[in-house]
């Protein structure tokens, strides 16, 4: 099995959940998780991207009938209707530099994921790059990640990732899994088998853009 088809492996296998698992996939891009996602039958797929040309690009690629939701927001000003089981979010996060705008971006994770969802980040690690498609980026280990998502959010793992560039460099990710924790509750148990390595193998394949 390829390294998308691991990527779905990390979701799948939660049959004390039913179906179906709502998904975000935030700033998706021109990532692939969607189109691995739905192979696994998952029938409740959103990707938010504030670029129309990226989600075109998932649009035209998609089955007409398709399940998944395209919506073109800018996350920082997003405000869903609805909560979702897990929230994925790679090489998004970290181009949020002005705190003020992490703060927004934190507050609308806390507020769309339910209590004992996960929040699947890959952000730069500390020697990660400075920039990105010409835009700054903030840098993380899994402490500095606990640092932001303080409120709310309990790491359960974090692990680096050396992501192998097809343009022949390396980038350095941390990757983290939090849970949404709701004050006065014990954790839900119900993601304990999100293999959050299996996540990391699958987002190098499919980085989007040049650094
Ligand atoms: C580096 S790409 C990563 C794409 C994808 N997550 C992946 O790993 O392949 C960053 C994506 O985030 C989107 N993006 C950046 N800032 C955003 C924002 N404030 N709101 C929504 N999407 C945003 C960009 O349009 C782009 O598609």
């Amino acid at each position: 099995m390829g390294d998308d088809g691991i990527a779905v492996l990390a979701f799948v296998e939660h049959p004390d959940d039913g179906w179906p698992w709502a998904v975000l996939d935030a700033g998706g891009g021109a990532s692939q998780l969607v189109d691995r996602l739905l192979e696994a039958s998952y029938a409740d797929v959103t990707v938010v991207d504030i670029s129309e040309a990226s989600l075109a690009r998932v649009r035209d690629r998609l089955p007409e009938n398709s399940p998944v939701r395209l919506i073109r927001a800018d996350l920082l000003d997003w405000e869903p209707t609805r909560t979702f089981d897990v929230w994925h979010d790679r090489a998004v996060f970290h181009f949020l530099v002005d705190p003020a705008a992490r703060l927004r971006c934190t507050t609308l994770v806390a507020r769309s994921l339910r209590p004992g969802g996960a929040l699947v980040l890959g952000s730069f690690e500390p020697q990660g790059p400075t920039t990105c498609s010409g835009l700054p980026t903030a840098r993380y280990d899994p402490a500095g990640l606990n640092r932001v998502w303080t409120d709310g959010f309990v790491l359960e793992h974090a692990e680096q990732e050396d992501h192998a560039t097809p343009w022949g460099t390396t980038q350095q990710f941390t990757w983290a899994l939090f849970r949404r924790r709701q004050s006065g509750q014990p954790f839900a148990t119900s993601l304990r088998s999100l293999r959050l390595e299996q996540v990391t193998q699958a987002g190098a394949r499919t980085v989007a853009g040049r650094c």
